[in-house]
């Protein structure tokens, strides 16, 4: 997968050097390029934000180095990539939306500052390739390079060959619609709190069935929104809430 990045702080996105995206990256799994915006500036200052048409409080990214980065890094010729702009307004980042865009040839980040990017910028760009406004939930950050390091990391542990056990996918938290069950590890016993016996016992099918009871508790607990959306439940499922 190809990756690129457009900020004003490229060195806000040092840790994708690190750990497993590091890795990754690496052996080829991503190419990842960061690039700083001011490169398509032509002013002595840089500039990169003017004041808000209509009023009102901050600055806004002006259009013109935001054309030229995206001319530059998705150029006609080229099979478009997908941009993805966070933004406190997208469409919520979820687990669904990883899968989504770890199945893409090409991502292209913009991270505004600031009050945001001219919405021109992504209005031209949707007539040359798909723009998704992403955000990573109800709060409000200072730019979206931070919003960048998560969807990456999490995309990024769906590619082919980066997570070395790929069956952690399969039961991690929101794999299936649920949070996943607590887990442990040696010593059996402490500071007086025991590892639960089943655990122990070898029997696969009672595990199995006891992680699943486990999950579908804590997640009715925390998120009763999500067992909402789960549907019709089988009976052992629905033992298991009562
Ligand atoms: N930029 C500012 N706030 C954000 C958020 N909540 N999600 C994604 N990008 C953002």
């Amino acid at each position: 997968m190809r990756v690129d990045v457009v900020s004003i702080f490229p060195e806000y996105l040092a840790p994708l050097d690190l750990s497993l995206i590091g890795r990754a990256r690496a052996r080829g799994v991503l190419q990842l390029a960061v690039h700083d915006l001011r490169t398509w500036t032509h002013d002595v200052h840089r500039t990169v934000d003017d004041t808000p048409y209509g009023g009102g409080p901050g600055m806004v990214m002006r259009p013109e180095p935001w054309g030229e980065a995206l001319d530059a890094l998705a150029p006609a010729q080229a099979p478009p990539p997908r941009l993805l702009v966070p933004s406190p307004a997208g469409a919520r980042f979820t687990q669904a939306m990883a899968h989504e865009l770890a199945a893409e040839e090409h991502l292209l980040f913009a991270c505004g500052r600031y009050e945001g990017i001219d919405q021109r910028v992504l209005d031209h760009a949707a007539t040359r390739m798909p723009v998704t406004e992403v955000s990573l939930g109800d709060y409000v950050l200072f730019g979206g390079e931070v919003a960048v390091l998560v969807i990456l990391e999490s995309v990024t542990r769906l590619l082919p060959g980066v997570l070395g056990n790929a069956g952690s996918l399969d039961e991690e938290s929101h794999a299936h619609g649920l949070l996943e069950a607590p887990v442990y590890t040696k010593p059996p016993s402490w500071r007086g709190h025991d590892v639960p016996e089943i655990l122990r016992s070898g029997d696969h099918g009672r595990i199995a069935r006891w992680r699943r009871d486990e999950a579908l508790r804590r997640t009715a607990e925390r998120r009763p929104d999500m067992v909402a959306a789960l549907g019709d439940l089988d009976r052992w499922d629905r033992a298991a809430l009562e």
